[in-house]
């Protein structure tokens, strides 16, 4: 079995001639949770982004396990063809800020509808599935409601167990908290450390630096586009070793 569930190397991508990453290489390893940490603009949204296939990288190559994403042979990204995006998709889950629920679909339908629809499950599996993570998230009672009754937090979980129900190898998070007051924010990362404890792998952009402490295997801090410093979160965070990475704490915890 290769431990290795993503690996992106030597990852380059410009927008215009604003080269927003510059050489990023980031291996994630089976059960592993990597905090990604740093200031605004250094790139973390748009290295999430070409993990997922949102954005294309010009430079690189992005693996999920064994699965050729993208190849560079040194004359630029090459992207495989055929089934193999899709297949990648099938490998990862996302989870936004911005919760991107359907306005209009119930919590369980917002839950079973990729399943259902795009993976021909059976309604009947599909919500039994549902039921088991609408219970892990906490949201037992809420399986009718549209997501303007829920609080952020609740829709939040909501897109969690959304990205859960599709069994991924490893799940991308970009600032999942960050619309949220402290209280509902609480309630999310309790439940972003219960996935962790049950070893999902998971990548989370995060300025919760408390919560990057306690989850995070590993710490990476990114700016202007680079890796500048990675390790155990109590090095990179509580002893960082880079001048950037100092300024970059102090400025966010004082
Ligand atoms: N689609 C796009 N088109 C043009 N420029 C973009 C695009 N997406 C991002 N950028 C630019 O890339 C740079 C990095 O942005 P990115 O969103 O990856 O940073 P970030 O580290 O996620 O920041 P934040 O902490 O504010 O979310 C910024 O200069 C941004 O303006
Ligand atoms: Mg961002």
């Amino acid at each position: 079995m290769i431990n290795s569930v993503m690996n992106i190397s030597n990852a380059r991508k410009a927008f215009g001639g604003n080269e927003v990453l510059k050489d990023i290489s980031l291996e994630v390893k089976r059960g592993e949770v990597v905090a990604i940490i740093g200031p605004s603009g250094g790139g973390k949204s748009t290295l999430l982004r070409c993990a997922t296939l949102l954005e294309t990288l010009d430079g690189g190559s992005l693996l999920f396990g064994d699965l050729a994403v993208a190849t560079d042979a040194g004359s630029g990204a090459v992207y495989a063809k055929g089934d193999v995006p899709r297949q990648a998709r099938s490998r990862f889950g996302l989870v936004f800020q911005n919760y991107n629920l359907f306005p209009h679909y119930t919590v369980m339908k917002n839950i079973t509808d990729a399943p259902i629809r795009v993976l021909k499950r059976p309604r009947e599996q599909a919500e039994a599935r549902a039921h088991e993570l609408i219970a892990q998230m906490g949201l037992v009672g809420n399986e009718n409601k549209v997501p303007c009754e829920l609080s952020g937090g609740q829709q939040q979980r909501v897109s969690i167990a959304r990205a859960l129900v599709l069994d991924p190898e490893i799940l991308f998070f970009d600032e999942p908290t960050s619309a949220l007051d402290p209280e509902l924010t609480a309630e999310v990362l309790r439940v972003i450390k219960d996935l962790a404890a049950q070893n999902m792998t998971m990548v989370i952009v995060t300025h919760a630096m408390q919560f990057a402490r306690d989850v995070a295997d590993r710490v990476v801090f990114m700016d202007g586009g680079r890796i500048v410093e990675e390790g155990p979160a109590e090095q990179v965070i509580d002893h960082p070793r880079e001048q950037r990475t100092r300024e970059f704490l102090s400025r966010i915890e004082g």
